[in-house]
């Protein structure tokens, strides 16, 4: 008789902060087994080791496994994809987009071979340029290919929101959409603390300045850690889109997904509301913005068309 029951299988291709973080929380939330895969020789290898000595302390019965082989994702269900280099000194935006390009370029034909069925989320920056390479590379369907930036970005803009008005997180419900950059689109119409939109409660020069630092956010996360980027808080973002998928929760979230024609725009990759359930991204909820917004979408749009320019 043949058992049909498997075990999910999460890949996380790149090992570094985020995956790390990633594979913890995938383990703390009984999520699947999870294989860690990095070209750095024994990283992988030593994290999942590591992690394998949690299980027991936590009663977690998860798989974890590091490997420098992708042929090891083989069959994921899910994979979050974090490879890439962080910039360095000296480094343009641009030379980062050609070399995050080209370990892009390598994965998505590692995931194409290995895990063809898989649920595609990827973190590495520029988020919308890569995301968007990533589609094209695995020529998966755009529904199963997706950018982790808009829950991270609505995230921080939630909490300083909650700071402000020194209430609870879980009272402020945000919107941040665009691209994943400096010119990211706080949707202030959308925003409200329990339903009272946040403009009736913060002045509008004070909302400017909170909605500057979410801009900056993961730049004063950068300033202050010098040697890297945020993680903690990336991998959270992700494990949500994650469970929505693997759990068919069918959350409303802010993502970068493909539009054709929702927004005005085609072709193009870019943060917007999604529904996230079993069948990857069911559908891309498209609502009204006011002229500003929309001015300021498309903007941003036309940014993340000039980083897929320099690919
Ligand atoms: N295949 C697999 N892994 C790779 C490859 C490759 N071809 N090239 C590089 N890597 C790995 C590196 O060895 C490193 O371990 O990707 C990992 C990236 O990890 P970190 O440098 O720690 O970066 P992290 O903080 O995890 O951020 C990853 O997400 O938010 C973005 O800007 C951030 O692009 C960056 C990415």
């Amino acid at each position: 008789m043949s058992n049909s029951i498997r075990r999910r299988k999460i890949a996380l291709i790149g090992a570094g902060q985020i995956g790390g973080t990633l594979a913890l929380l995938c383990g703390q939330r009984n999520l699947g087994d999870v294989v860690l895969f990095d070209v750095v020789e024994g990283m992988p290898q030593g994290k999942a080791l590591d992690l394998s000595h949690l299980a027991p302390v936590f009663g977690l019965d998860f798989k974890v496994t590091g490997t420098n082989n992708i042929a090891d994702i083989a069959g994921a269900d899910v994979c979050v994809v974090t490879s890439g280099l962080p910039r360095k000194p000296g480094m343009s935006r641009d030379d980062l987009v050609k070399t995050n390009a080209e370990i892009i370029k390598k994965v998505a034909a590692g995931i194409k071979e290995h895990a063809p069925g898989a649920f595609v989320i990827v973190i590495t920056n520029p988020l919308d340029a890569m995301v968007h390479l990533m589609q094209k590379e695995t020529g998966f369907p755009t529904s199963h290919v997706v950018g982790m930036a808009g829950v991270l970005d609505t995230a921080r803009y939630q909490a300083f929101l909650a700071e402000e008005l020194n209430v609870s997180v879980s009272s402020v419900s945000a919107f941040v959409l665009g691209g994943h950059g400096d010119d990211m689109v706080p949707v202030r119409s959308y925003t409200t603390c329990n339903g009272i939109p946040v403009g009736n409660l913060i002045k509008s020069e004070r909302l400017d300045a909170i909605e500057k630092r979410v801009r900056g956010a993961g730049g004063e996360v950068v300033a202050l850690l010098k040697t890297g980027s945020a993680f903690y808080s990336p991998a959270a973002s992700a494990i949500q889109m994650v469970e929505s998928y693997l759990f068919d929760q069918r959350r409303v979230l802010a993502a970068a997904a493909s539009l054709k024609g929702e927004y005005g725009l085609k072709d193009l990759y870019i943060g917007v509301p999604v529904i996230i359930g079993k069948g990857g991204v069911e559908k891309v909820v498209e609502i009204e913005l006011t002229e500003s917004e929309k001015k300021a979408l498309n903007e941003s749009a036309g940014r993340v068309r000039e980083l897929l320019a320099i690919i």
